[in-house]
Formats: C-alpha cells, structure tokens, sequence
C-alpha cells in the first residue's frame, strides 16, 4: 500500500457497503474479536473483499471491519491487525490509522493482549495505556525512555475509560506499554531491564499505531488485556494458548469496559468531540 490513491480506493469501497460515518473506531487485539456482537445494524466487511488492502496471518485475528452503532455511537470495529513480526513493513502496519483518518475518526480505542512485567498486574487484568515504550531498538540502539500522554495517549479519554471501569466495577490498571519486535516471548533478562526502564507491560503491537494516530490528531486509547505473566516474573512457560485462553475468559469484562468507554463517547456529555 504505496499510493495515496490506494487509500482513497479503500476508503471508496467502505462507503459503498455503508451510509453510517464511524466517530470512533476500535482495534481489535489477539482473542478479542468477539466484541463485534456489541455492534448493532452491523455491516461486516472482510479485509479480502477491500482492494489493496492486506491480510493477517495469525491465529486470533480473523481480519474484517464491522461498521454500525454501540448505543448511539456511529463505530468502525477493525477485527484483526498487522504486527511488524508478520513481516509488514510500518506503513503497512499503520494502514488502518491512516484509513480511520480519511474516514474522519475522532476516538481510536487500541486493544491488545500482553504480559504483565509486575506480580501485581495478574493475567485477567486489563491495563490502560497511560504511556509506552519503544524496546525493539528499530532506530536507536540507546535504552528507550517513556513517552506519557498527550498526543499519543489521550488524557480525556483515559479520564472515560477511568469512569466506565468503576460504574461497571471493573478493576482497571493503568500503567506503561512496551513494545518487542517479537515473534518470540522475551527472555526474562530482557523483562527485568524493561521493568527497570519503567515499563508494565509487554506486547507487539500498538506503538506503531499510536504514534500514527497522534500524529494525524486523533484521540487514542490504548487497553491491555494482560493475558500472561512475562517471562521470568514466574517459572511457567508461555504459550500463544495461554494468551488466547486468558483473552476468552476476560473477554465478557473487556467487552463491558469497551462499550461502556464507547457509551459515554456517544452520549457526549462529558466529552468534546
Ligand atoms: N510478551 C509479548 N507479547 C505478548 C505477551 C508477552 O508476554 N503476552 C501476550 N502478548
């Protein structure tokens, strides 16, 4: 995906499917796709029906829109993402930013699932992304520093996600992202030193698409589902099922926290759109 007019082609092809013009959009992370039976007046897009338009290749991510309302908020669900590991290069992997901007996305809700770098962040928990760090070492070999708030992490919409988790009693951390290059699980001496640069959690996602969401100024949200301790916080070792298995038995709580975020976005009464 090179051109310009590649992106207007698939901005052409949503709207041909829709009338409905999304405000807030939401990806999907590993395990996570089933929160589109919250969309109603759904329209299901699938990725290999959108020219030009690439196609995930993990397990988890079955790679289509769904376009239609939560509560009275006009939303796109993007259902499957493109991780760096896949071999996409960055332009790639930040598609669908660019594509929600020409859409005229306001609100990007951003899920993941991650291990946990802290015993008392316990797989089942869901974490708010409050800042991240870059510890894939892609453009400087010097220790990554934590980058907090705005305009990558939205301080308004941490504020909703911080009100919908205690009207819905959901326990919701809050703590700092780290990006790996993955495929791999880290090795736990690269755990510790993530830990000591400040880090919470561990994935390998999100900050590409982060850093293209604030830069083109829409608002972002990042939500972790802390599906595993990383390795060395405990001696089990660690699967991709395990993260899958966490992502199913969290996803009624996740879902309930999402909605709730998309909810209050809708009824605008605390937000500015
Ligand atoms: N490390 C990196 N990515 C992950 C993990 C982890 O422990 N769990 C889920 N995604």
């Amino acid at each position: 995906m090179k051109s310009k007019s590649h992106l207007e082609d698939i901005v052409t092809a949503i709207r041909k499917q829709t009338a409905v013009e999304p405000k807030t959009a939401v990806i999907l992370g590993s395990g996570l796709g089933h929160f589109t039976k919250q969309v109603t007046n759904s329209v299901v897009i699938p990725y290999a029906d959108i020219p030009h338009y690439p196609h995930p290749t993990v397990e988890g991510h079955s790679g289509q829109f769904v376009i239609g309302t939560i509560g009275q908020e006009p939303v796109i669900l993007a259902s499957g993402r493109f991780h760096y590991y896949e071999g996409y290069d960055i332009e790639t992997i930040t598609l669908p930013q660019r594509l929600f901007h020409k859409l005229g996305i306001k609100n990007l809700i951003i899920t993941n699932a991650a291990g946990s770098v802290r015993k008392d962040f316990q797989p089942g928990d869901l974490m708010a992304i409050k800042g991240h760090l870059d510890f894939t070492f892609r453009e400087s070999s010097n220790l990554p520093a934590v980058v907090k708030g705005e305009p990558f992490h939205s301080e308004q919409l941490l504020k909703l996600a911080r009100t919908a988790a205690s009207r819905e009693n959901i326990n919701l951390k809050v703590g700092i992202y780290t990006w790996t290059l993955g495929p791999a699980f880290e090795t736990p001496a690269e755990i510790e030193m993530i830990r000591e640069l400040g880090g919470d959690a561990v994935g390998m996602s999100t900050v590409p698409e982060i850093r293209t969401a604030g830069k083109l100024g829409i608002n972002a949200l990042g939500i972790s589902c802390l599906t595993n301790y990383a390795a060395g916080i405990t001696t089990a070792t660690l699967t991709h099922q395990e993260v899958m298995e966490t992502a199913s038995r969290v996803s009624e709580t996740f879902s309930r926290l999402i909605r709730g975020i998309i909810i209050t976005i809708g009824k605008g009464d605390h937000y500015d759109h």
